[in-house]
C-alpha cells in the first residue's frame, strides 16, 4: 500500500510540473486527410490557446461580472488562428507545444500576401506589392515547414480571405489592379506548398452579398479555378471559406437584403444560397466546391445599412458554435473564422489605416486596430449571442 501511494505522490507532482512537454494527448502516428472528405466529420475545430487567453483576460476585465460564468464558456469554442504576419508565425509554434488532442483539427488562417486588404485599409498587411519572394520564402515555405515537422497533427487552413474575390469586384482601383499577379501567384504557391497530407485547405471565396451577385458568380468561380490550377490542382483542396469576418445569417429567409432594390440581381441571399449557386459555378469552372461558413458573429440579422459593411457591426452576436451538423450538403462545417472580440479596423479617423467603413453609423466605436481586442465589443457579442453561452 505504502508503494502504491508513494507512486500516486509521484505522478501527481509529474502532472503539476510545469516544464515537461505535453504530447499525451496527441496522434501517435502520421495524419491523412485528403480533399475527397469532410475533415469536420472526424475532428473537431481546436480551441487554441491564443483566443482562450484573450477570452480569459477578457473575463478578468468585464464591466458586467454577471457575465463572467458564461463569458469563460467562450474560451473553449474551437476558433481560427491568424498567422497575419511572418512574426506570427510564431503563434503557430507556441500552440503546437501544447496539448492537442489527437481528434482535434487545428484551425489557420494564412493571411500575409503582398499588398494585401487592396480594396480597405483596414488590414492592409506588412508585405508591399511586389514583395512576393518575401511572401513565399519568410511566409508560405516557413510555414509548410512546421505542418510538415508535425505530421501527427491535422490542420484546416483558409486560404488568403477577400485576396481572390477582390480581384473580381474591385480590380478598378488601382492598389487591387498593382496587387493582381502577387494575388494569384502567392495564393497558387500557397495551395502548392502547403499541400500535404495532414492537411485540408478552402480557398477564401467572399460571402453571398459579395461574389453572389448574378454577375460575379462565374468570373468568381473561374478566378479561384485558375489559379487553383496554376497550382496544379493540389488534391487537399477541399473548396471555400464563405463569410470570413462576416455578418451574414446561414439559411435565413426571405434573405437580410432581399428588399433591397437591387435585391433581383442576387439569388445568393444567405450563405446556403450562396454555397449553393457559387458551388455550382465552380464545379463547371473546375474548382472543389465544399464550403466551410463563419458563424462566430452572425447570430443578429438587420443591423447593416448595407450588404458590403464589414467594419465591427453594432448589436452583432456570436453566432452558432463549430460543428458539422449544418444539413447542407455542400456545407462541411460552421467554424468561428474571426475571433469574435478582436476588432476589424480603427475607428481612429487619424490613423494610417483608418478606412471609412470603421466610421459608418452602423459600424461600433469606438475601436481598435485590426485584430487588437475590444472589450466592450466582446461584451456586446456575449450578450447578443444566439444560442446563448
Ligand atoms: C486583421 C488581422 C487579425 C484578424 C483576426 C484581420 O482583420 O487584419 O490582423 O489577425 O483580423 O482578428
Amino acid at each position: 500500500m505504502k508503494t502504491s501511494t508513494s507512486i500516486l505522490a509521484l505522478a501527481t507532482l509529474a502532472s503539476a510540473l510545469p516544464s515537461q512537454p505535453v504530447t499525451k494527448r496527441a496522434c501517435t502516428s502520421a495524419v491523412k486527410l485528403s480533399g475527397s472528405e469532410n475533415v469536420f466529420k472526424s475532428y473537431t475545430l481546436h480551441a487554441n490557446s491564443f483566443y482562450k487567453a484573450e477570452v480569459a483576460e477578457a473575463v478578468k476585465n468585464l464591466s458586467d461580472k454577471s457575465l463572467a460564468t458564461a463569458a469563460a464558456k467562450v474560451g473553449d469554442v474551437g476558433s481560427f488562428l491568424w498567422l497575419d504576419t511572418i512574426a506570427n508565425i510564431q503563434k503557430l509554434k507556441t500552440e503546437l507545444a501544447t496539448d492537442i488532442p489527437c481528434k482535434n483539427v487545428l484551425g489557420l488562417v494564412i493571411y500575409d500576401l503582398p499588398g494585401r486588404d487592396c480594396a480597405a485599409k483596414a488590414s492592409n498587411g506588412e508585405l508591399k506589392v511586389g514583395e512576393i519572394n518575401r511572401y513565399k520564402t519568410e511566409y508560405i515555405d516557413v510555414i509548410a515547414g512546421i505542418l510538415k515537422a508535425n505530421p501527427n497533427q491535422a490542420f484546416a487552413l483558409i486560404i488568403e480571405p477577400d485576396s481572390l474575390p477582390n480581384l473580381v469586384t474591385n480590380i478598378d482601383e488601382t492598389a487591387c489592379q498593382q496587387s493582381k499577379s502577387g494575388y494569384e501567384e502567392g495564393v497558387a504557391y500557397a495551395l502548392k506548398t502547403l499541400n500535404l497530407p495532414n492537411v485540408v485547405m478552402y480557398v477564401d471565396a467572399g460571402h453571398g452579398g459579395w461574389l453572389g451577385w448574378n454577375d460575379n458568380l462565374k468570373p468568381g468561380a473561374e478566378g479561384l479555378a485558375k489559379v487553383y490550377k496554376a497550382a496544379g490542382s493540389p488534391s487537399q483542396v477541399r473548396g471555400i471559406s464563405t463569410n470570413i469576418a462576416g455578418w451574414n445569417a446561414f439559411d435565413l429567409s426571405p434573405g437580410e437584403f432581399s428588399k433591397a432594390s437591387d435585391a433581383q440581381y442576387n439569388k445568393a441571399q444567405n450563405e446556403k444560397l450562396y454555397v449553393e449557386l457559387f458551388g455550382a459555378a465552380l464545379q463547371t469552372a473546375g474548382h472543389p466546391n465544399h464550403a466551410i461558413i463563419d458563424t462566430g458573429r452572425n447570430a443578429v440579422t438587420g443591423l447593416r445599412e448595407e450588404w458590403g459593411h464589414w467594419c465591427n457591426v453594432k448589436g452583432a452576436g456570436f453566432g452558432v458554435r463549430p460543428t458539422s451538423t449544418t444539413g447542407a450538403e455542400l456545407v462541411d462545417a460552421f467554424v468561428w473564422g474571426k475571433p469574435g472580440g478582436e476588432s476589424d479596423g480603427t475607428s481612429d479617423t487619424s490613423a494610417t489605416r483608418y478606412d471609412s467603413f470603421c466610421g459608418n453609423n452602423d459600424a461600433f466605436k469606438p475601436s481598435p486596430e485590426a485584430g487588437e481586442w475590444n472589450q466592450v465589443y466582446f461584451e456586446e457579442l456575449l450578450k447578443n449571442a444566439k444560442p446563448q453561452f
